[in-house]
């Protein structure tokens, strides 16, 4: 197997957990017997400091022409006063949308190894995988018009717009009860169709998806009632589809219940499987430099990259497989340290996945 992968470093912990994981794909391509060839590019704030915007073209191009993208992570208060439209966040966001990766998947697995880790009662989180498929190139974070403008009583109002369309909503239900159909066979919709029509809309193009997978149950909850039960007992869930903001923060809330957000990989997807790969955790500008981030929701992105678009599954569970072997021999990064486990470093903890493999 061979394949072309652009890498995005990005911002803040972005650089240090990437390199973990290249490591892990230079272990592959020297273990494994497959060709993975690495290209480098900048985004968000690094690529704003060498080209003056967040996304430089260059960037768009080499994502366009590679077979999968690994991204790090973007941000940083260095570039929090800029203009929207220059902030790293905005690169991230129209990379997402110029590459057409509707399809967000972010898996929560509890590692029987993490278990007291979570904030949670062990008993709780035993044994949970819920997958949260988020949609991720429309909604509020794309609908135009917005901004902030000038009333004529002189105060000022910033204004976004929720909008879906059929289409949008269609597709992304789709690959929501696909993927139960290799898991759990239930899909929970998540919306908040008592107040807003977008809702609406979203639970009758649900539904409507439903009526052609006999073999997959369909349930609808609010999105408020989602974040208790998300607490509460999270295990009643499978497959979570939801819009792009419910989605953010939810994919966030269902991170602790695994014990660290810096546990969380995810799979964005196109029509035709090409992918977009990153950790959902942000660029942590209070830890960068200091080699105590986790890499391993990098890592675990990785997997993600060599089961959906590189079509190497059992590649994918032999890392997915390392990861385990670490936690297993009890290394921890900061975030996941508990008493009596082995205290390491973003580099560390790489090597030793390396080891594993
Ligand atoms: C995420 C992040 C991003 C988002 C930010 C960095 C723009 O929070 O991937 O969840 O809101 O989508
Ligand atoms: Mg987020």
């Amino acid at each position: 197997m061979s394949a072309r992968i652009l890498v995005l470093p990005g911002d803040g912990i972005g650089p240090e957990i990437v390199a973990e994981a290249l490591k892990v794909l230079e272990a592959l391509n020297r273990e494994a017997g497959v060709a993975l060839e690495v290209e480098r590019s900048p985004i968000g704030g690094a690529a704003f400091d060498a080209h003056g915007v967040p996304l430089p073209e260059e960037t768009l191009e080499r994502a366009r022409a590679c077979d999968a993208i690994l991204l790090g992570a973007v941000g940083g208060p260095k570039w929090d006063a800029l203009e929207r439209d220059s902030r790293p966040e905005r690169g991230l966001l129209s990379l997402r949308s110029e590459l057409g990766v509707f399809a967000n998947f972010r898996p929560a697995i509890a590692y029987p190894q993490l278990a007291d880790t979570s904030t949670l009662k062990p008993e709780v989180v035993q044994g949970l995988d819920v997958l949260i498929v988020r949609e991720l190139t429309g909604g509020i974070y794309f609908g135009q018009p917005r901004g902030i403008r000038e009333r004529r009583d002189g105060r000022r109002e910033g204004f976004n717009t929720l909008a879906y369309d059929e289409d949008e909503i269609e597709r992304v239900c789709r690959v929501a009860f696909e993927a139960a159909r290799r898991r759990g066979g239930r899909v929970c919709s998540v919306d908040k169709a008592n107040v807003l029509e977008t809702s609406e809309l979203w639970r009758e193009i649900a539904t409507r998806v439903a009526a052609r997978y006999d073999d997959v149950e369909l349930s609808h909850m609010y999105v408020d009632n989602a974040a208790m039960q998300l607490v509460r007992a999270p295990k009643q869930f499978d497959v979570i589809v939801t819009s792009n903001m419910f989605g953010d923060i939810l994919s966030d809330l269902a991170s602790m219940l695994t014990g660290s957000i810096g546990m969380l990989p995810s799979a964005s997807l196109d029509a035709f499987g090409k992918g977009l790969y990153e950790p959902i955790h942000g660029a942590a500008p209070d830890i960068a430099g200091r080699g105590v981030a986790n890499p391993l929701a990098t890592i675990l992105s990785t997997a993600m990259m060599l089961r959906y678009s590189l079509d190497a599954p059992e590649l994918a569970n032999r890392v997915e497989r390392s990861v385990g072997q670490v936690l297993d021999d009890g290394l921890r990064t900061p975030d996941i340290e508990s008493p009596g486990t082995t205290l390491v470093g973003t580099r560390e903890m790489g090597d030793a996945v390396v080891a594993a493999l």
